[in-house]
């Protein structure tokens, strides 16, 4: 056997002449990232493998218009950084779209004030940090800023040993934009062996400064010019590949990345490879936010007020247009006789909110008495 593994070597012109325009990493990269990093999807070559170590820096932007896929990347990113790569994530959530995951990770959500030292005692896994109803999004960000300024304390007095950490913020560019915590953490990070990974869908608000200090990015769809553009200088993009990035579909994405030895590479990515999420519902409880839980929990929860026949058959009763309506829900488990207070309590801690809860219990007591 030879020392490379067996595996035939291949010179990174031949890939380059073969990929025009770097649709993908050369053969020997490849199968180097295929070996450290994580799966992120397929190009037109091999499978494209992020590897944060072999990158200047460990931190990540992740760009795109609306529902082009940033998020599907990010929910795969953080279990398979967990789960794979063996770091320690810490998401701050300000909506609550990935309490299912995170659920069925089996990881707990964490009390912000405790973010830190619960990350100080986990070797790897989720510090989950649930701001969905943690007030408007001034309180949230005020939070969040809080949360990081914490972990900037921690990372300090801890200093480097050896454990890799990665801080997520979905779409939190605009909320966060004047925090002296996210600042430090992009500058000092990488001493510490500490990643931001942070999304936005506009690229022409983003500090330059700041962008340059992620050595990794994910480009979905964009469209805006002048963001575009500011890209374009600061990563050296060539015009075709600038085109290309306007017509991407979604779930595809441009990876780029400053390796350390200072060469950029620009791989296409076909299709972001997901985690499923088995069977989750998505529950309609009259707020803002539609709340996404594991079909499993929710039964359960239903099951404290009932039987268990009647849960699976409450649960089919309230779907309206793919999401179950809460208060709908409720009506056909009151109908059935269901213990209201265990109910309550029960749906309660699902994560549903107070206002929510007190809604649509309302809405079902009114339609019963309509109904009667
Ligand atoms: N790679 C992908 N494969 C399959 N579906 C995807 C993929 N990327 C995104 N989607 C779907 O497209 C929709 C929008 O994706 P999302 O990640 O929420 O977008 P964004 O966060 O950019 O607004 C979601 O329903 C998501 O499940
Ligand atoms: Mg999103």
């Amino acid at each position: 056997m030879r020392a490379d593994g067996g595996f035939a070597k291949v010179s990174y012109a031949a890939d380059l002449i073969r990929f025009p325009d770097t649709g993908a990493q050369g053969t020997a990269r490849a199968i180097e990232s295929a070996r450290s990093g994580v799966l992120i999807g397929g190009t037109r070559g091999l499978p494209y493998f992020l590897d944060l170590n072999n990158a200047v820096n460990p931190h990540v932007f992740v760009c795109g218009i609306t529902g082009s896929g940033k998020t599907y990347l990010m929910r795969s990113l953080m279990l398979k950084l967990a789960q794979i790569a063996g770091a320690t994530i810490v998401l701050v959530d300000f909506t609550g779209e990935y309490k299912a995951l995170v659920d069925q990770a089996g990881e707990e959500r964490a009390d912000p004030k405790l973010a830190d030292s619960l990350l100080a005692k986990k070797v790897s896994g989720i510090v989950y940090i649930n701001l969905a109803d943690s007030g408007n999004q001034r309180i949230r960000a005020s939070i969040a800023d809080d949360v990081l300024t914490s972990m900037i304390e921690g990372m300090r007095m801890r200093a480097a040993n050896g454990k890799r950490v990665y801080i997520m913020l979905d779409e939190a560019w605009k909320l966060l934009e004047r925090s002296k915590a996210l600042q430090t953490l992009l500058r000092e990070g990488r001493k510490y062996g500490y990643g931001l990974i942070f999304s936005s869908q506009l690229v022409e608000d983003v500090d330059l400064a700041m962008l340059s200090n992620a050595a990794t990015l994910f480009i979905f769809r964009l469209q805006n010019r002048q963001g575009l553009s500011r890209l374009a200088a600061n990563y050296g993009l060539r015009s075709g590949q600038i085109e290309t990035i306007q017509g991407l579909g979604v779930g595809s994405c441009a990876a780029l990345q400053t390796l350390v030895s200072g060469k950029r590479e620009f791989c296409l990515i076909k299709n972001v490879h997901g985690i499923m999420l088995d069977d989750i519902v998505r529950l309609n409880a009259g707020g803002a936010t539609r709340h996404e839980i594991a079909r499993s929990k929710l039964e359960e929860a239903v099951c404290e007020a009932c039987s268990e026949g009647d849960a699976q058959e409450a649960l089919r009763a309230g779907e309206r247009n793919g999401y179950v309506d809460l208060s709908a829900l409720i009506v056909f488990l009151l109908g059935r006789g269901a213990n209201r207070r265990r109910l309550l309590a029960a749906l309660r801690k699902l994560g549903i909110g107070e206002d929510e809860l007190a809604d649509s219990f309302a809405a079902a007591v009114a339609s019963q008495r309509l109904n009667e």
